[in-house]
């Protein structure tokens, strides 16, 4: 896969592989603003945990070098810009994270100039970007030793290289299980209204040689029915401190079919998708988003004009439904409170 985010130095710039127009064009979006930055963030340009985190993280310091060229206090001016990067998107906790990580390392640094900040987040930044590819490459090996050789793995979304800074959380236990040797392939499920499943996940297990199949997200009953599924692999926006995990719309309906089939579920997110801040799922805003995205198929409006729609983009599946929680340091299983504790407590 391409390096979907990269950091240009020559042109100071934050680069995107558009995630808007995958898999049929490869344009290039340029963020060198705040505004640029959230624009990625709320249009989609960039999305999945992760990578929303990591773009988010970047952002901090591009939104320090804006403060540099204006007038008034330095200090005041980056903060509006760091809650203009929180707020961008409310459900991922990463997005959060980043913008935390970024304050704290301000906190730390005391009191330093602009110029010293700007380097010390664009070196943490970095580090963040090269750690977040290791993280997934230990959910792949811990997760690849669930899946067996011969299995047939549905996955949501798009929780794959480009949902994270490179190789996946769902996807790189798919990629995990390969490098183990095991022959896997994925059902894809299409994933309504912005088709992350059949456009991106398709895409880059296509461009890896990875088998893949599409299916529409309503054909998952019959698939679960007729033993085509032999595991299911989801990633999360949001794992509450209950272990209930929060992912894209669509994910608790896979989740209660995987049950009612005897399918293991699993969910496969870096320690820091874990928000022990927040109890359960059913505490985390659900990001609503522009209706447009149901109601219009390119610019053909589907549904009679004047006819609303809902377009709640994810969802919490109750941990009762979840197998195991794949993280970069171990599997997590039930009960997740006392699982989800420890983990934290072993920091
Ligand atoms: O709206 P999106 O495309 O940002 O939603 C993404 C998902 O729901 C992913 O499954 C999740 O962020 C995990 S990405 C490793």
């Amino acid at each position: 896969m391409t390096e979907h985010i990269q950091y240009s130095a020559e042109k100071d710039a934050l680069i995107l592989l558009d995630q808007r127009y995958l898999p049929n064009r490869e344009d290039w979006f340029e963020c060198k603003t705040t505004d640029d930055i959230c624009f990625a963030l709320v249009v989609m340009v960039v999305r999945g945990a992760p990578a929303i985190g990591v773009t988010a993280a970047y952002g901090c310091y591009l939104a320090g070098r804006e403060v540099q060229g204006m007038d008034g206090d330095w200090k005041a001016n980056l903060e509006k810009k760091l809650d203009q990067i929180h707020d961008a998107r409310p459900t991922a906790v990463n997005l959060r994270w980043a913008v935390r990580e970024m304050r704290r390392i301000w906190k730390e640094a005391g009191d330093v100039s602009l110029e010293e900040l700007l380097s010390i987040w664009l070196e943490r930044a970095k580090v963040i970007h090269v750690d977040d590819i290791k993280m997934c490459e230990m959910i792949g090996k811990f997760g690849g030793e669930l899946m067996d050789d011969g299995d047939t793995i549905m996955t949501h979304c798009n929780a794959g290289a480009l949902a994270t800074a490179g190789y996946g959380t769902a996807l790189g236990v798919v990629r995990g299980a390969i490098d183990q040797g095991k022959k896997v392939s994925v059902i894809a499920n299409e994933t309504r209204p912005f088709l992350q499943g059949a456009r991106l996940t398709a895409y880059e297990l296509h461009k890896d040689g990875i088998p893949v199949k599409v299916a529409c997200d309503n054909a998952c009953a019959l698939l679960m029915k007729r033993g085509l599924v032999d595991k299911v692999v989801v990633g999360a926006d949001r794992i509450t401190a209950n272990g209930d995990a929060v992912n894209k719309i669509g994910t608790f309906g896979v989740a209660v079919l995987a049950e009612r089939f005897g399918i293991p579920f699993y969910v496969a997110a870096p320690q820091y998708t874990i928000d022990i801040e927040t109890p359960t799922g059913d505490d985390v805003p659900i990001e609503d988003r522009d209706p447009k995205e149901v109601t219009h198929i390119g610019d053909h409006r589907i549904p009679p004009e004047g006819v609303e729609v809902y377009n709640l983009a994810f969802d919490p599946t109750p941990n009762e439904l979840i197998a195991g929680i794949i993280t970069e340091k171990g599997v997590l299983y039930p009960p997740y409170t006392e699982s989800i504790k420890k983990l934290f407590e072993e920091e």
